[in-house]
């Protein structure tokens, strides 16, 4: 009865009045397609208000009147190191925390400080097509190990990293949990990471701009809460933004305990005289969703849990030869289009032109990304249940009139 009582006050399951917003997940795709009909589950927003408490927070700085540089008390540094003993156990120190204004900055500032140009930077496939940008546009060298599916989930292929190393390697970009196919990586799995990457002196910057996203049931480990070496050899990317849906305020934090890590970042901050750290509104919203805000969270998921359910009964009573995964954290579906015989662009085109609906299409993400796309759950269950009827339909229509003959999966 509380739940229901507590999921109500949240309101996930209420509509947003569209009226007054313009965001890039939903306004942007609307004018670029010419078509106000557009249902989207693209970029990782989510179709919620952001929560209460934060909301609340913004009207207070508001109603002070005052919106100059802001100063980080103590009351902030406090909120983040609690965030991570009381989610993850993991025991940073306020001196390892500083600010930025949004995870890929910093990502592209840490490529910019601690290698040369030349040098090869590692991720793995398929991943969010910005690992990709950051390290082409700094100008060094992207270097792939895909992911790998064993039993239908996604591995590490630490055979494959070990070979991917050579002399030129100088840093591991992991996503974790990794945006799309939503693995929360392991003790395990991040222990042999580490091990690999400092053998062979490659620093590791991870990106754990989801870790506030982790499904029922399962947990997150923080990269550097795996090991004192795991923690002196990298670099940890957070930001409120997505598991808060803050991703418009442009705040976020990075926290390594490596003091020539830190001042290679701080190089950086001066350099774009970014040293102040975001907006006034990313930082107390910030404080305030990490401090206050872990019965939003945990309210939000089961929502997001439940339209995983959904999404897995219509996909297996509507588009059979479909395939979901089973995200442990983030609110992002990985969809197997690949026993449909239809290209990637084809696929992208039935899906906007003819259903109506935006996805984020996997080719973009690199090997092992095609035939796949990504549908974001953070939205209400009747957007999503309209949304997939649109693209069940759209797929009928197309296979009928393509007399497409399909790959049975059971061959
Ligand atoms: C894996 C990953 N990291 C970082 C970001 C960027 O986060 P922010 O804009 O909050 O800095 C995104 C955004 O989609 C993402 O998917």
């Amino acid at each position: 009865m509380g739940v229901d009582i507590e999921k109500k006050a949240f309101g996930f399951d209420e509509p947003l009045d569209r009226s007054r917003l313009n965001t890039v997940k939903w306004e942007f795709e609307r004018e670029r397609l010419g078509d106000d009909g557009i249902l989207s589950f693209g970029t990782a927003d989510m179709d919620f208000r952001s929560p209460p408490k934060v909301l609340a927070a913004l009207q207070g700085v508001v109603a002070s009147g005052h919106l100059g540089y802001p100063h980080k008390s103590a009351s902030y540094y406090d909120a983040i190191v609690g965030f991570y003993s009381r989610r993850f156990g993991w025991r940073i120190a306020p001196e390892w925390i500083r600010f930025d204004v949004g995870v890929y900055a910093s990502m592209g500032a840490l490529i910019d400080q601690l290698t040369v140009p030349g040098d090869e930077v590692i991720y793995q496939t398929p991943v969010h097509k910005v690992f990709r940008e950051v390290v082409e546009y700094a100008g060094r060298v992207p270097v792939t190990v895909p992911l790998v599916q064993v039993s239908g989930q996604y591995q590490m292929d630490f055979t494959a990293l070990r070979r991917a190393i050579t002399d030129k390697t100088k840093m591991l970009l992991l996503c974790n949990p990794h945006n799309p196919v939503g693995r929360s990586w392991t003790h395990d799995e991040l222990r042999q990471v580490s091990e690999i990457c400092s053998e062979r002196g490659v620093i590791v910057v991870s990106d754990e701009v989801y870790c506030g996203l982790i499904f029922p049931g399962k947990t997150f480990v923080p990269f550097g809460s795996v090991s004192p070496e795991a923690s002196r050899n990298s670099i940890t990317l957070f930001s409120a933004s997505k598991s808060f849906n803050l991703t418009g305020l442009k705040h976020s934090i990075v926290i390594t305990e490596n003091p020539a890590f830190r001042a290679a970042f701080e190089r950086a901050l001066k350099k774009g005289d970014l040293q102040y750290g975001g907006s006034v509104f990313g930082q107390v919203a910030s404080e305030v969703a990490l401090r206050d805000c872990d019965d939003w969270s945990s309210e939000l998921m089961k929502y997001v849990a439940e339209n995983l359910v959904y999404l897995k009964e219509f996909v297996s009573a509507s588009m059979p030869l479909v395939t979901v995964n089973s995200p442990e954290a983030t609110y992002l579906a990985w969809l197997d289009f690949s026993n449909y015989k239809i290209s990637p662009e084809q696929l992208q085109s039935l899906m906007e032109q003819e259903a109506r609906v935006i996805l984020t299409h996997g080719y973009t993400m690199g090997e092992g990304g095609s035939g796949h796309v990504r549908l974001n759950l953070a939205t209400q269950r009747v957007v999503l249940e309209s949304g997939l009827r649109r693209i069940a339909q759209a797929l009928q229509a197309w296979q009928h009139n393509s007399r497409t003959s399909v790959v049975n999966p059971d061959n």
